[in-house]
């Protein structure tokens, strides 16, 4: 995956994502229905100065789980500390974290779901009644002792809901799915990106850079900045339609946004398996992908766009697909 231009996965050295995070609720582009909740609730944790709930984020990568938690600390006027779910091994990593909390604290977990099991029933009671619960000493003295947290809020991120347990779930009284963003939103997100970083872009190539970005702010901003620079070399700094064409065509980026991998992946059913239905499984195989990349990742897009088509006995490429890969579609196929 390393070379893809449209992945959303977040590179450790991306500095230039941080750069240009809005801090503010009221910069924060799209997800309407979530702000406005979210807006509400802050106001009333402030109002009643209570710690806000514990609110979890989920939703393919790149839509914006990790700005909204820096938002809501910074909205709330709280420190935030953060970890993530694979880096929390052992049961003392998750003690640790929790009992360096201050009074209304926000504790952001990246990959909540990727938390050991063992370790997550220590996150129960501190969610639920701030104290920790920990065994101290060796095997023949040990005991349990009872510490007692100030009130915090905990952000937990995750792009696979599905995998959070019941009881970790049901202790979230926030929860908020993050969707793809429309063109429209996803349009002033490049026109901020352009202002922020002072690049100017013209209306209707911001509006093409949409268009082509999967709905994700993350590729919108990439693609931005690769644009810009086929706007300096071959333009005069402006980014306008032609230049955001020409760069977009080289970089493999079609116009609804699609890239080598899912022309490859919609090809394998095709010529492999008849167009489907086929198991998830049996795709990751045939391209050689992670099957939960192939589901948090690619899949999403194409299936919320109409070209694959997920059923009991396995995935379908869509007559859209084939249409929009110029390959002749049989009449059955819908
Ligand atoms: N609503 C938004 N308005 C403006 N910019 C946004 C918005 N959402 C995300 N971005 C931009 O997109 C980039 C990626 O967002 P972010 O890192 O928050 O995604 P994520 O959901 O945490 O992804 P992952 O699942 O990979 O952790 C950020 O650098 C941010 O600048
Ligand atoms: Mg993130």
């Amino acid at each position: 995956m390393e070379d893809r231009i449209l992945t959303n996965e977040q590179l450790e050295e991306d500095k230039f994502e941080q750069n240009i995070r809005p801090e503010k609720l009221e910069d924060y582009i799209g997800q309407t229905e979530v702000k406005e909740n979210l807006k509400i609730f802050i106001k009333a944790a402030l109002m009643r100065e209570e710690s806000l709930d514990h609110v979890l984020l989920y939703g393919p990568p790149g839509l914006g789980k990790t700005t909204l938690a820096y938002i809501i600390s910074n909205e709330l006027g709280s420190n935030i500390k953060t970890a993530s779910g694979p880096a929390i091994e052992k049961s003392g990593d998750l003690a640790a974290i929790l009992s360096s909390l201050e009074p209304g604290d926000v504790l952001f977990v990246d990959e909540i779901h990727r938390i050991p099991r063992f370790i997550e029933e220590i996150l129960y009671s501190a969610m639920e009644d701030f104290t920790l619960d920990i065994i101290v000493g060796s095997d023949s003295s040990s005991r349990n002792i009872r510490i007692d947290l100030p009130p915090f809020t905990l952000v937990g991120a995750t792009t696979r809901a599905g995998d959070l347990t019941g009881p970790l779930r049901d202790r979230f009284g926030i929860i908020s799915k993050l969707n793809y963003y429309t063109v429209e939103e996803l349009t002033e997100i490049v026109k901020r990106t352009s202002k922020v970083l002072n690049s100017p872009i013209e209306e209707d190539a911001a509006a093409e850079l949409a268009r082509r970005s999967r709905g994700t702010p993350r590729i919108a901003n990439r693609l931005f900045k690769r644009v810009r620079d086929y706007a300096l070399v071959m333009g005069n700094g402006v980014i306008d339609l032609e230049i955001t064409s020409l760069a977009l065509n080289r970089l493999k980026v079609d116009s609804m946004g699609l890239d080598d991998t899912d022309y490859h992946l919609l090809k394998s059913i095709i010529e492999k398996f008849n167009g489907g239905p086929v198991g998830i499984e049996a795709i990751a195989s045939s391209i050689g992908e992670e099957q939960t990349t192939i589901e948090d990742v690619y899949e999403p897009y194409l299936l919320q766009h109409g070209f694959l088509k997920r059923t009991s006995r396995g995935r379908i490429v869509t007559r859209k697909a084939y249409e929009h890969l110029g390959i002749p579609c049989p009449d059955n196929i819908e």
